[in-house]
């Protein structure tokens, strides 16, 4: 069973963290289909009827994207809106997501020990991603555990990338 990564990143080539990610997955052809959103629609008019075909083909599929505002970016944002539509994905009918396994990959630019409530962002990322896990219960889906690489902006060194980079593939593939 291949893997669908929606990979949302709004300029890739300025990026540290998923850029890396990209090129660890790109890889492994054969386990794991990328499929990024912001190249595919530069002018955000997502066709959504294709995008639908897409994920019906898969039932592992990981949203890799930077944590922006404690959310995702915002064409991720509104690819959701426009993707997992009433008859489709929930409402009597839409049963499509139904039993799929879905999880989240992000790259945080704060440290690991801000994300608690005694730390400065005072929420745990647990809690930060509530509204994915909520979704995913909507849509019938099942909410894999999160992977993330902290102190993206700043702290993490090359070389924690790199490994990030490698533990993202085990992720992948030990929830499969
Ligand atoms: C618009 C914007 C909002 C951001 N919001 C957050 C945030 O809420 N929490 C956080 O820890 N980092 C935040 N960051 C830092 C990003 O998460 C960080 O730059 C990104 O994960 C680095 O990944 P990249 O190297 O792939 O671009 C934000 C960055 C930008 C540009």
């Amino acid at each position: 069973m291949k893997t669908l990564v929606i990979l949302a990143h709004p300029n890739i080539e300025d990026s540290r963290v998923n850029r890396r990610w990209k090129q660890e997955l790109s890889k492994y052809p054969e386990e794991i289909t990328i499929h990024e959103i912001y190249k595919a629609y530069p002018n955000w008019s997502i066709d959504v009827l294709k995008e639908q075909k897409l994920l019906e083909a898969y039932n592992h599929v990981i949203f890799q994207f930077p944590l922006y505002w404690y959310s995702y970016p915002p064409l991720l944002k509104k690819w959701l809106d426009d993707v997992f539509t009433h008859g489709w994905a929930y409402g009597s009918k839409g049963d499509k997501l139904k039993g799929k396994k879905l999880g989240i990959a992000m790259s945080i630019g704060d440290k690991k020990e801000n994300y608690s409530p005694t730390g400065s962002v005072s929420f745990t990322v647990d809690e930060v991603i509530a509204p994915f896990k909520a979704s995913a219960v909507h849509v019938g889906a099942i909410a894999l555990p999160y992977f993330s690489v902290f102190g993206a902006s700043f702290q993490a060194s090359d070389e924690d990338i790199n490994q990030s980079a490698k533990e993202y593939i085990q992720y992948i593939f030990q929830h499969k």
